[in-house]
């Protein structure tokens, strides 16, 4: 059985209610899990109520408007949750023996972020909280000695809420678009020796974890970090990026991992996708790795992204039952042959019997409708216009 058994909910894109995360967090507790992670901050909005810095409450908080796909919703959304909400769901996890794991995601996916305190940009102009998919130019600059200060400001707030062990600080998809052109991370690059954008990068990330670990904490990051090859080791990556051969390094020289591989751990995409079966293969032979290396793999989580999302029924949809074959691959109760994990699916089911568990016809799809999958998630979600946007 791996130590971390973890699901991700995405409360930014779409938020949840209380009485829902509570429902869902009934569900993962009765399959096993250990750990919700919960990702709060992003390009579309901030979640976090924050005394030190209030107007992230307001202007980070709130998108105009909400253009994800082809349905386009003409009115503000979003808030925080707030302090006391926040304890609630940390004190709910706790008692069903979850550790609950806060993401602030940097130094990427900080639009929201920028448009409340522009002056951490590269070149402190305002920048718009986003209203749609994507990954986004606009990142914190990292030569700027406020944003360090900010940032570990902050840090400390989420620490008087979360009490767990771990930390998850994101630095995923950060585009090194303004760090290029900024005299000021020019100038910092040269004096701090590194040769790269990620090396850069995690000069950054590295800051911050040896500021949490100060705190007691231990640091988890998405894989893309490990691309700098001077990551500090006592970070652990989230595995989610497919065939990263940096990340197989990290792995295989000591550094610890968790398995989110997004091909089978993703549960946002459709079943056409990533049919049950496919969850349900998930195992720890990833290409490179070597036998110490599968060692330092510890945990296995299941990220849920609600760009498309915007109701519980549908998350519930999406989650169950391939949640399940996630807890059998982390509770390493996956040795079963497949038709025997059904009967097992069939008897969660019925002690899940409130949650919505529709898709039936779909989860037994084999993956082999996989590029007719994606043609289908790309016409039911994008627009020509989005398209062409993200391609040229
Ligand atoms: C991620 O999916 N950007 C971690
Ligand atoms: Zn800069």
């Amino acid at each position: 059985m791996f130590e971390y058994r973890g699901f991700m909910l995405d409360s930014v894109r779409h938020m949840q209610s209380l009485d829902e995360i509570k429902k869902l967090v009934d569900a993962i507790a009765l399959l096993g899990f250990n750990k919700f992670h919960w990702h709060l901050t992003d390009d579309q909005g901030w979640r976090f109520e924050c005394d030190s810095f209030p107007e992230l409450n307001t202007v980070a908080a709130v998108r105009p408007y909400s253009d994800f796909g082809k349905t386009r919703i003409n009115e503000p959304y979003g808030r925080v949750y707030s302090k006391d909400e926040m304890r609630e769901v940390v004190a709910y996890c706790a008692e069903k023996g979850l550790d609950v794991i806060p993401e602030f995601d940097v130094p990427g996916h900080t639009s929201a972020l920028l448009s409340a305190m522009p002056e951490l940009s590269c070149e402190g102009r305002k920048v718009k909280i986003k209203t749609h998919q994507g990954i986004f130019k606009d990142v914190l600059c990292l030569a700027n000695e406020k944003t360090f200060e900010v940032i570990t400001a902050i840090i400390d707030e989420f620490l008087e809420i979360f009490p767990g062990e771990y930390f998850h600080i994101g630095g995923d998809e950060a585009p090194s678009h303004h760090w290029k052109h900024c005299p000021h991370c020019q100038k910092r690059m040269k004096e701090l020796g590194v040769k790269s954008y990620a090396e850069y990068q995690n000069c950054f990330m590295n800051r911050l974890i040896d500021y949490l670990e100060s705190k007691g904490r231990h640091c988890i990051v998405w894989n893309e970090a490990a691309r700098g090859a001077n990551l500090d080791k006592r970070a652990i990556i989230q595995y989610w990026k497919e065939k990263e051969k940096p990340s197989i390094d990290f792995i295989n020289s000591g550094g610890k991992a968790i398995l989110s591989p997004f091909s089978y751990c993703y549960l946002d995409y459709d079943y056409l996708i990533t049919p049950l079966n496919r969850v349900y293969s998930l195992n720890s032979d990833i290409p490179g790795l070597t036998d110490e290396g599968k060692k330092n793999i510890v945990g296995v989580e299941a990220p849920i992204w609600t760009e498309y999302i915007s109701d519980i029924n549908r998350l519930e949809e999406l989650l169950f039952p391939r949640i399940i074959a996630v807890s059998k691959v982390a509770l390493a109760e996956n040795n079963k042959s497949y038709t025997e994990f059904l009967c097992d699916v069939n008897e969660i089911r019925n002690r899940l019997s409130s949650y919505n568990f529709c898709n039936e016809k779909m989860w037994t799809k084999s993956r082999t409708s996989m590029p007719l999958g994606w043609l289908k998630f790309v016409k039911d979600h994008y627009t020509i216009d989005f398209i062409k946007e993200q391609l040229f």
